[in-house]
Order: structure tokens, then C-alpha cells, then sequence
């Protein structure tokens, strides 16, 4: 408790929003506008960063240009979706024939298009089925829904720190809170029955993990977890912990989902799964997969997925909405995975090399200045290279960064140095980051990643004095 209250970092954060509202006064008066007319000034809480977010007007490879005339070096990338940097020519070029040609909006009705799409995602994430859908959010509910009338059982167990999306099995235990009860349900308006299903477990720790299956197993319709935690700040899953995933799946049957909304297609032009060997009965997609667009898929086993559809009486109200499979994100999301497949061996190792030059920047910026920090986003035996990272200020340098019960926790690390201070101190600097953390893109240059560091720099000669 007394090291919370000694590092919530109140006076550097009104040192460093002074210094920031003086740099961006004309976002200052859009935003001004903007609370008069939506919630906080907003359609999405990540990107209200305070005091005020930065009001872009242009965003065009590794950089945004905003309302007062900076070039901000971004590497939040459009919710990370933007691995080859934003509104990428491969994209825009075939959207803007598509248009030019009176075609692009929504037919609602099918086309070729949605075939050659989803054969392309069932070749690429090895799926026997695939249902499109519009977020990665619906994706997961979906899923979720899938594996609870396939397995005739009620309780979803994730992994704490776990961001699934804004839905209802997804909003329970993704903040830490402080005290005996550190996984939480997120939001109100939620009944208390489907808070109850969720069950959270501990990220990389096979020990809980079984734990949780022999307590819970019998009633558990799945795990859902990510093989690469996204919003639990940038950290493989072990090979052990994913295998054991797997092995307790089965044992109990329970299925299995994979959550790859953040790294199908980060890692390779794929699945992440399969680089562990791993097969999970559903993954759901999004985000790199629209190239831009809105564009989200469940995908996997024919079986579960048939329970939305006639061969499985239509039992899971998966139905799709008006904007599902829209042409122009549809026609998006196959030549952006046409070119990642197409360019694998170029951008996936440029991807990695990118990755470990940030971690390198970002420990060596802090260390010259003394400056307790670390990066997580390392590779593994299996995935050998990680184009993401996010900055860490554990107060013990043993404390191994494995799982977000560590880093989210301010028992062990400087958490409001990692959310509140350090994409403040970078704006700063005209880069832009998602709280500590960072995501390369083929867009952005060696020079970009020597940037990256010297705004760390700054940013750590500005935390010094309040450690
Ligand atoms: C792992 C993961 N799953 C699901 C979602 C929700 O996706 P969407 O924002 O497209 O609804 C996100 C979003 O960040 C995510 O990171």
C-alpha cells in the first residue's frame, strides 16, 4: 500500500500534461468540441488517452500527422492491425479500383469474394470452417457461444489480464485490482450468472492451470486464451503452458479457443498455434486479417461450427448482421492476407529484426539513464522472432515478466510508470505508443526504431527525479 501510494506518479503526470497541453493546443480545442458531443470525447476508451488525445488528420506509413502539425511516429498502428504500416498501397490501391469500378459497399448478398476469402483463411489458419463476422469482440462471444451448446456446459475459463473484447464473458477479470479478489467482473449492466461462468486463471503457470481444470473441469465448455497475451502486455505462451492447455482440454472436453484477434498474421502468415504444433478446436481473428477493415472470423473445427448452421440445427445464433462479410472489407482482408502470404519471407524476419532492435533501444534508453526498465515481448524456442514489445518497471530486477498477474500488479512493478507516464513522456517526443507499449511494422525504419530510443531517453531523463 505505501509503495502504491508513493509511486502513483501524480505530480510528474501534471508536469508532463501541462507540457503537453501546451504542445497540442489545437487537439486541446477539438477535444473540447468532441466531449460536447460523444462520452469523453470518444468512440473508444484506449484512444482517449488523457489529458486529451491527439486529434490526427492524415496516417501514412510509420507515421500519423496531426491537427498541429506534428509527424508522430505511431507504433500503436491502428490497434496494432497495421503490420505493413497505415493505409498501406497493397490495401488502398485495390480498394480504390474496387470503388472506381462502382463496387464496394454492402450487396448483402454473396459473392466469389467471400469464398476465395474464407478458403484463404481456412488454408492459412488450417480451419476446416470459417464464419465471418465484423469485430474481434463478436468473435470470441461467438466462439464462446459455439463451445457452451457443443460441450453442453456453462463455465469459460481465461486467463486473467486477458482482453477478449467488449462482450459478455470477455468483461470479467482483464484489470488487476488490488486485495483478495484481484479478477473482477469489468463492467456493470452485466448479470451476475454470466460474470459467474467466467472462471480466471494464471497465464503461463500449468500448475494453476490444471488446478483450475480438476476443480472446474467437468463444467468447463472452454478455455479461451491467447498464445501470445495481447492487452496482458506482450508475452509468448511457454510451449509447456500451450501444450498443457491443450492435453487438460481434452481430458476434461473442453474445448479449446485460441484468441489470435492480435496474432494471427503477427508472427507468421498464419496462425500462431501452428508454430507451437498446436491445434486449437476454434481461433478467432481479426485485426491484421481486414487489413484495415472490420473484419473479424471464427474459425476451426467443421463440427462446432456446424451448430450455426442448418447441418447443426442453427442452435448457436451466429447469424451474421448487415455489415458481415462486407465486399470492400471482404475484398481487403484477402489481398491483405494474399500479401502476406505472397511476402512471408520478407516480412515476417524484417518484422523480428524490427522487434528485438525496439527491445534493444528501449533497455539501452533506460539504462543510460538509470532507470529501472524491461521489455517483454522475447521470443522463444519455438516463435523466434516478436515485433512487439511493452516497457515494464519491476522493482526487483529477479522478478521473471511471464504472466500479466506480475505486470499488471503493483506489488512487483511500477504499473503507473507503464500506464500512466510513459506514452504521456513519448507524445512528448512526437511518438505515440498504447500506454508502454509498442508494435513494429514493416513500415517503419531502422531510423524510426534509433527514434523510438532516443524518446525513450527523453522520457526516462524526465522520470528520474520522481523514482
Ligand atoms: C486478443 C483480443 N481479442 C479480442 C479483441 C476484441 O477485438 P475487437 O476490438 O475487434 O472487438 C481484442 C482487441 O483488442 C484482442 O486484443
Amino acid at each position: 500500500m505505501e509503495r502504491d501510494l508513493k509511486h502513483d506518479h501524480t505530480q510528474l503526470i501534471e508536469e508532463l500534461s501541462a507540457a503537453y497541453t501546451e504542445r497540442f493546443p489545437r487537439s486541446a480545442a477539438l477535444d473540447r468540441r468532441a466531449t460536447r458531443a460523444m462520452v469523453d470525447g470518444g468512440s473508444h476508451n484506449v484512444r482517449l488517452n488523457r489529458p486529451f488525445p491527439v486529434r490526427i488528420d492524415s496516417a501514412r506509413g510509420a507515421y500519423i500527422h496531426d491537427a498541429d502539425g506534428h509527424d508522430i511516429l505511431d507504433f500503436w498502428q491502428g490497434h496494432f492491425a497495421n503490420i505493413l504500416g497505415h493505409n498501406p498501397a497493397a490495401v488502398t490501391s485495390v480498394l480504390a479500383a474496387a470503388f472506381a469500378s462502382g463496387t464496394g459497399l454492402q450487396h448483402g448478398l454473396t459473392d466469389q469474394l467471400q469464398i476465395e476469402t474464407a478458403e484463404l483463411l481456412c488454408q492459412c489458419l488450417h480451419a476446416e470452417k470459417v464464419r465471418f463476422t465484423t469485430s474481434g469482440s463478436l468473435a470470441t462471444m461467438y466462439a464462446i457461444m459455439l463451445a457452451k451448446v457443443f460441450t453442453g456446459r456453462d463455465r469459460v475459463l481465461k486467463v486473467g489480464g486477458a482482453w477478449h473484447g467488449a462482450q459478455p464473458w470477455g468483461l470479467k477479470g482483464v484489470n488487476f485490482a488490488a486485495g483478495p479478489q484481484p479478477w473482477r467482473p469489468e463492467s456493470e449492466g452485466l448479470s451476475a450468472h454470466l460474470t459467474d461462468e467466467v472462471v480466471v486463471t494464471r497465464f503461463n503457470d500449468s500448475g494453476a492451470l490444471t488446478e483450475d481444470f480438476r476443480i472446474h473441469g467437468e463444467r468447463l465448455a472452454c478455455l479461451i486464451v491467447e498464445p501470445f497475451a495481447g492487452a496482458g502486455n506482450f508475452m509468448l505462451g511457454t510451449p509447456e503452458y500451450l501444450r498443457t492447455a491443450r492435453e487438460l482440454a481434452d481430458r476434461y472436453g473442453a474445448l479449446l479457443i485460441f484468441d489470435e484477434v492480435i496474432s494471427a498474421f503477427r508472427f507468421r502468415a498464419g496462425d500462431l498455434g501452428f508454430l507451437y504444433g498446436i491445434r486449437p478446436d476454434l481461433v478467432t481473428v481479426a485485426k491484421i486479417v481486414g487489413g484495415g477493415m472490420p473484419v473479424a472470423a471464427v474459425a476451426g473445427r467443421g463440427d462446432v461450427l456446424a451448430l450455426c448452421g442448418s447441418e447443426g440445427g442453427n442452435r448457436v445464433a451466429f447469424l451474421g448482421g448487415t455489415y458481415s462479410a462486407h465486399p470492400a472489407s471482404l475484398l481487403a482482408a484477402k489481398t491483405m492476407v494474399s500479401y502476406l502470404v505472397e511476402h512471408e519471407a520478407e516480412v515476417y524476419p524484417r518484422l523480428a529484426e524490427l522487434g528485438a532492435d525496439m527491445r534493444r533501444v528501449i533497455a539501452e534508453a533506460f539504462a543510460a539513464e538509470g532507470v529501472p526498465a524491461r521489455c517483454t515481448g522475447e521470443p522463444n524456442e519455438l516463435v523466434t522472432g516478436c515485433s512487439m514489445t511493452s516497457v515494464h518497471f519491476p522493482y526487483d530486477e529477479r522478478t521473471a515478466l511471464d504472466s500479466p498477474h506480475v505486470v499488471l500488479d503493483p506489488a512487483f512493478c511500477d504499473t503507473a510508470l507503464n500506464q500512466k507516464v510513459f506514452q504521456l513522456a513519448l507524445l512528448l517526443e512526437d511518438v505515440y505508443t498504447l500506454y508502454g507499449s509498442c508494435a513494429a511494422s514493416v513500415a517503419h525504419s531502422d531510423a524510426d526504431i534509433e527514434r523510438l530510443g532516443e524518446a525513450c531517453q527523453a522520457a526516462a531523463r524526465r522520470i528520474k527525479p520522481y523514482l
